[in-house]
């Protein structure tokens, strides 16, 4: 089984990054099972609180280091990452020294309203995850205009969208694949 993580970069409940995780996840094949790492619950992070970890930091850390890896969804803000997703990031990359995502094979990927469906967001996350030493995905990029109606009750409904989600997860697959070959 291929344990794949997955993160959310908006923590709104009506998140349409969500919808389009959630319904990436509906379009997994046999043999992958993905869960989601929430963020939502992360204090912000404080130097003070490396003392003593939080739990549900301790939590968000193991489960970045338990899965074979992570894709991650998220919204442009102010043409960049969402805080929420920044700080997240931040705690995977302390204490010092122990960077979660090292060696993680990552998948980034964004949905918007509008047409430029996050790519500069996306290209912030890619910087940031250059640095926290995970193995980034390059291609294909998953650029998504989330029209009203494209995703209803966690289906893909446009044939040309979920196509190629279907085959942005192959291709992620596919690297989580070569990953763990080259680790075996
Ligand atoms: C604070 C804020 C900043 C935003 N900045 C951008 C932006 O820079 N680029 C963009 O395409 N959309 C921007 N939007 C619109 C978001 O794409 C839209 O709200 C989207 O639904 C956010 O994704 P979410 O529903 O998963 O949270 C912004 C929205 C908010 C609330």
């Amino acid at each position: 089984m291929t344990k794949i993580g997955y993160i959310v970069g908006s923590i709104g409940s009506t998140s349409i990054n969500r919808d389009l995780a959630e319904a990436l996840v509906k379009l997994a094949p046999e043999g992958v099972e993905f869960t989601e790492i929430a963020i939502k619950d992360l204090p912000f992070f404080s130097t003070d609180l490396e003392v003593d970890l939080p739990q549900v930091v301790s939590d968000f850390k193991a489960a970045i280091e338990g899965v074979d890896g992570v894709i991650i969804a998220t919204p442009e803000y102010s043409r960049s990452i969402p805080g929420v997703l920044k700080n997240a990031i931040e705690w995977s990359n302390r204490p010092y020294g122990q960077m979660s995502f090292s060696g993680t094979p990552v998948g980034v990927i964004g949905g918007s309203p509008g047409g430029i469906a996050t790519a500069a967001a996306q290209q912030h996350l890619r910087a940031v995850l250059g640095h926290s030493d995970a193995i980034v995905m390059g291609q294909p990029e998953g650029f998504i205009q989330v029209t009203p109606g494209l995703i209803v009750d966690g289906e893909i409904t446009n044939e040309g969208t979920k196509e190629f989600l279907m085959a942005y997860l192959g291709a992620f697959l596919g690297l989580v694949g070569r990953v763990q070959k080259a680790n075996a």
